[in-house]
């Protein structure tokens, strides 16, 4: 449509002031009607910029049927009402593509270095000297849909076909029609015949409410529904449905990327010379390209091109598979000519696909360090999104029932960027007939402990506690964790060995190993068990904070626990606090102090604590502080960039033993930035928003109780 065209309909007093003169001039009426629903339907869903309250363009679209109906020799067949379907066909005509549809040479690419392999071929083909400019390409995406041809005889969509074999495909006409971004007429400058190629899709959202309402209607008895796999299948079943109605319903989108078959007008030939002129006349025909086709210059332009779509590629509303490269002059395209049915002057350069499918070998259940059990899918491996994947949480039992996923099933496993790999859905068809339905074990599956779910929480977790040698290895690790007691050297390794053989029942163990015993370890040389000790023995010096965070009490973090110890002051005020008591400390709620008062009603953590003390490990012990007494209460401090005096690790913590609050981020509640060396964005803003900012004096200065 024309810019002349939307002046039409630019008054709002149009609408109102012609149903006068409908009843005398239905006729006029209906093309007025058509005119505005077209235009209206191309602003929505082409422009993505709605100029009418949807409720207002059903009426006029009601207005419109009604006019048909009544008048059926006013219909017409580019009217809007002619996207709804309901023609059901017996089988799809064949139809023999004039212009071939060809493919694209693919390759697949994890780096941008395709584009220079492609830019390198194409100069040799035209026997371009290094001095002569780069060539200017045009760079697309690779939609991830189906090839389409849609023919426009006059002005009008008289024919949709799909790619076939590229010589013959199958009309589709009906389905296509229902597409409200294709237009069903195109504007009297165009071509008298006009074949243009795209690519029919389905929207991520689309394909979400699809899959919705197919779940439902599967679950209400509704027979031979199915769920699909992706967007890409949904698509196609769509386009391949006999029954337009069905078609209807099942949104799909379209972009144009070139043409086929064309007859100028009598106007005279195409006014372009290059493919992205090209584009950008179909776009003001009013067909959807994509905002991202850029027109680049040579290799480097390319290789920018691919590095930037490979980032925004997650955030696209539709799937992408790739991208498309192609050289921009017409002129030259044609000397490029084909290889067999691929062009020369284009190619394809596809990322890993983000999606797979792959079978479920067995549902383990994993025992957490608070006693979680988290069931995890065991797959057949599989590369997806660039790395092999082997494993897919399912995270808990609501979880894996909701997905359904049984051992024998195939699955679609998703990897989009660094995301952990989730398992998206089930491929119902190839069910194994006797999968059984997953349910979480009765019993822990390291210790036999009862299994347990607690009210309004969806995790079973295992009763066993330090019983339980999954939970007392992930105990140990979480006691020798740096910002807890800070054993170095004792890593995960070492521990599983240390447990399973025994060395290792509680806690206080540790205190107690042996140089033999543990120079006896896989792997562990005589120096690095001397050093173990050493590490140990150092570890027994610690803070009242880091000892309650190294308990691994459920719900009770670093920043909890500091809270804690200072409130308290000494362990036994702590351990002998009510729930009342507990809940005067900032940020214990009532779930947290319940879990602090059932940690240490359990006599077997009573024993470890005291073991543990036994065993050396110690602490300053102090008064009861409350927060308002402490030197820096109420000040609010960030670090940011590498200080000379200490890490930012200690700065922190004697920060905080001092009531200081240290935040991750600035904002004007900020009472002092500490900027050491190549501090970044942290010190830009403390600077735009005036908050002061202090060196390393500075801070010794805050430390030492002055005002810096
Ligand atoms: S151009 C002569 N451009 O990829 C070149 N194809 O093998 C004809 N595709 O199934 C195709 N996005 O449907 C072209 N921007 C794009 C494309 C694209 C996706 C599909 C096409 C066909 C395959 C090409």
């Amino acid at each position: 449509m024309s810019p002349s065209n939307f002046d039409l309909f630019s008054d709002q007093a149009m609408a109102e002031s012609v149903p006068s003169s409908a009843a005398a001039l239905p006729q006029l009426r209906a093309q007025n009607l058509r005119d505005l629903l077209h235009h209206h339907a191309h602003a929505y869903y082409t422009l993505d910029a709605p100029e009418l309250p949807d409720a207002e363009y059903d009426r006029l679209f009601r207005e419109l049927q009604a006019l048909e109906d009544l008048h059926p020799e006013l219909l017409t067949p580019d009217s809007p009402t002619q996207r709804t379907g309901g023609a059901v066909l017996a089988a799809f005509q064949q139809v023999t593509h004039r212009v071939p549809m060809l493919s694209i040479r693919t390759e697949t690419d994890n780096e941008a270095s395709g584009a220079e392999a492609f830019d390198t071929r194409i100069r040799k083909e035209l026997g371009l000297v290094p001095t002569e400019p780069p060539v200017v390409y045009v760079a697309e995406l690779k939609f991830d849909g189906l090839a389409m041809s849609l023919r426009y005889e006059a002005g009008l969509l008289v024919q949709a076909a799909t790619r076939g074999d590229g010589e013959t495909g199958e009309e589709v006409t009906a389905n296509i029609r229902t597409i409200q971004q294709i237009p069903l007429r195109l504007p009297a400058d165009a071509p008298a015949v006009l074949e243009v190629r795209g690519e029919v899709y389905m929207r991520r959202d689309d394909f979400e409410a699809l899959n919705e309402r197919q779940r439902q209607r599967i679950a209400s008895g509704t027979k031979g529904e199915k769920t699909f796999v992706n967007p890409r299948n949904a698509a196609a079943g769509a386009v391949r449905q006999l029954d337009s109605g069905i078609a209807a319903e099942r949104p799909l989108s379209f972009f144009a990327y070139g043409l086929g078959d064309m007859t100028p007008s009598n106007e005279g030939g195409p006014t372009w010379t290059t493919h992205y002129a090209m584009l950008m006349q179909l776009k003001a025909w009013g067909f959807p390209v994509a905002q991202q086709t850029s027109r680049v210059h040579g290799a480097s332009g390319l290789v920018a091109f691919h590095q930037r779509i490979a980032v925004e590629r997650d955030a696209l509303p539709y799937d992408i598979d790739g991208v498309v490269y192609k050289v921009d002059d017409l002129a030259l395209q044609t000397r490029l000519g084909f290889v067999t049915r691929e062009p020369r002057w284009a190619v394809a350069h596809k990322y890993p696909a983000q999606e797979e499918m792959t079978t479920v070998l067995a549902i383990d259940v994993q025992v957490g360090r608070t006693g979680k059990l988290t069931p995890v899918a065991k797959l057949k491996p599989v590369f997806v999104g660039g790395v092999t994947v082997t494993n897919a949480t399912l995270h808990n039992e609501l979880e894996a029932r909701r997905k359904d996923v049984r051992v024998g099933d195939t699955v679609i496993v998703r990897r989009a960027g660094d995301v952990i790999p989730e398992v998206v859905s089930v491929v119902l068809e190839r069910r194994p007939p006797d999968a059984q339905q997953f349910t979480m074990p009765a019993h822990c599956p390291v210790c036999a402990s009862l299994a347990e779910r607690e009210e309004g929480d969806a995790d079973h977790r295992c009763t066993g506690g330090l019983f339980c040698s999954a939970q007392r290895k992930q105990a140990i690790w979480h006691f020798a964790h740096r910002r807890a007691m800070d054993v170095d050297g004792l890593g995960d390794k070492l521990v599983d060995q240390l447990v399973d053989a025994g060395h290792v029942k509680t806690l206080a163990d540790l205190y107690h190993l042996k140089l033999e015993t543990l120079s006896g370890m896989d792997r562990m040389a005589d120096k690095s068990a001397v050093n173990l000790l050493e590490a140990l023995e150092k570890s027994k010096t610690t803070t009242l904070g880091r000892f309650l965070f190294s308990l691994g009490i459920r719900h009770v973090g670093e920043a909890t626990a500091k809270e804690l110890a200072r409130h308290f002051g000494q362990l036994d005020a702590v351990m002998a606090a009510s729930e009342d008591a507990l809940l005067q400390v900032a940020d214990v709620g009532p779930v947290v102090a319940h879990s602090i008062r059932s940690f240490f009603d359990q006599v077997h953590h009573r024993e470890v604590v005291q073991a543990l003390r036994d065993a050396g490990v110690s602490w300053a012990e102090g008064e009861a502080l409350a927060p308002t007494e402490m030197p820096l209460a109420g000040i609010t401090v960030v670090l940011t960039g590498t200080l000379q005096s200490m890490s930012r690790d200690e700065a922190k913590e004697k920060l905080e033993a001092l009531g200081a609050k240290v935040a991750g981020s600035v904002s004007k509640k900020t009472h002092y930035v500490v900027a050491g060396a190549e501090a970044g964005s942290k010190l830009d803003k403390a600077q735009a928003l005036g908050v002061p900012l202090l060196g390393d004096e500075g801070l010794l200065l805050l430390l030492a109780g002055q005002k810096p």
